[in-house]
Parts: structure tokens; sequence; C-alpha cells
């Protein structure tokens, strides 16, 4: 039923797993590294808001201590790197960087975008209650965590999505309320180890509880 390109992708995706146990002698090249987070990078938003950051976090001690402030989870130091990724807490600054992109992109003048601007701005401020706008722009930093998972996968490299750690924590050893961030989320990249977990038969849904045509 698949195609080849198809066969393949969803060959990759049986085979990733949420490695629990990476290999912490084996590194990713700096060019594959940079192809996953360059399809973070280029993954779709709300209005384009791209509210986010990615920050790879290479100096042992840091990732010593983020380990600590994610429950010693092991990946943390052990995996080839630790890429956390923020959210954006200035949502009053992000329709005007949203203009001065597309300007920018397009060559257009920021008053040829008013009615994109009117529309962000229509978007952002409708999210009225601050936590629901924070859940939104959180909700945002997911899209790009769930491509770098399966661009890594295509490549045959095992990552670990996270959300078990404290943020509050991770804010103050990474300086990033200060940058108007807060982390959401982090992803371990590497190799995956002697893990007792990679072979367990995968647990989901089937296709047709998943799937409904109408
Ligand atoms: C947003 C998110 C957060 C997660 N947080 C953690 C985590 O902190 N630690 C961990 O070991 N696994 C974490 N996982 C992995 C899931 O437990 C795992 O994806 C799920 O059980 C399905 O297993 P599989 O990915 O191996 O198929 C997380 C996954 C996602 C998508």
């Amino acid at each position: 039923m698949a195609s080849e390109k198809g066969k393949h992708i969803v060959d990759s995706l049986n085979w990733r797993c949420a490695a629990k146990i990476f290999d912490s002698g084996k590194k990713v090249s700096q060019e594959d590294l940079h192809t996953i987070l360059e399809s973070g990078r280029l993954a779709p938003s709300s209005s384009g808001i791209e509210p986010w950051k990615f920050i790879v976090v290479t100096n042992p001690e840091v990732r010593q201590k983020l380990r600590v402030a994610s429950y010693d989870q092991p990946k943390v130091t052990d995996a080839s790197h630790i890429v956390i990724i923020a959210r954006r807490t200035d949502s009053e600054n992000i329709s005007p960087d949203v203009i001065a992109r597309t300007a920018k992109a397009q060559g257009k003048s920021e008053e040829d975008l008013d009615g994109l601007k009117k529309m962000v701005d229509q978007t952002v401020s409708m999210k009225s209650d601050g936590d629901v706008r924070d859940g939104w722009i959180a909700a945002q930093t997911y899209i790009p965590l769930g491509i770098m998972v399966q661009t890594a996968a295509l490549l045959k490299i095992d990552t670990c999505p996270m959300e078990g750690f404290d943020p509050s924590k991770v804010n103050v050893i990474l300086g990033l309320s200060e940058k108007n961030l807060s982390a959401t989320t982090m992803l371990a990249i590497g190799y995956r180890g002697d893990d007792p977990y990679a072979d367990l038969p995968k647990t989901r849904q089937s296709y047709d509880e998943v799937v409904e045509f109408v």
C-alpha cells in the first residue's frame, strides 16, 4: 500500500522510540544536528508567529545542572546533544515581529502588510486570558519538537522528547526569563545505548481507532 518513500518513513517511525538510555560515547555529526534543528526552524506555526527558541546546551556543567532539574534523567547528560525548546513570554512583541519578518522576506513595507497585522493582532488578543495565551504560545513549540523527532528518525538518529523537568529551575539555570523565554520541552538527541525499553513492542492505538473518514 505504501510507496517506497512512504515505506521508508513508516519503517523509520516504527524504529523510532523515545530513547531512555543513550550511548554517551557516540556523537551526532554537526551536519546532522544542523539538519534536525533546521527542520525545527522550518516548522509551521499559528499565524506564522514562530514563538520559539532552541537552545543547544554543550557545557557539561550546565548539562549536569539541567539533569538535576529534570528529576535526574540520565539522557540530559548522556545524549550527544540536549536542546531546550522555549516559548516566548513577551506576547506583546509577537505581532510586530511577524510583520517585520514578513516585510523583510517579501520585500514589502509594513503598511503593505496592514491586513496581516490586523489578523495577527486579533489572533493574539483573542487569547485575552494570560494563561490561555501562554498555553497557545507553548502549544506552537510542540510542532518543531515533533518535526525534529521525525527528522532525526529519518536520519536513524535517536531522540527523546521531554517534559519531565521543572521549567522554573531550567529558566533560572539558563537565564531564560531575562530573555523573555520559558522552557516548554527538551529534546535529547544521540544514539541509543543498551536500552531495554527500545525493544518493547510499540504501544499504539490501531489505525482504525485513530483515523476516521467522514
Ligand atoms: C511532549 C513529550 C514529553 C515527554 N517527556 C518525557 C520525559 O520527560 N522523559 C521520558 O523518558 N520520556 C518522555 N516522553 C516520551 C514518551 O513517554 C513516549 O514518547 C511515549 O511513551 C511513547 O513511546 P515511544 O515514543 O517510545 O513510542 C515524552 C514525550 C513527549 C511527546
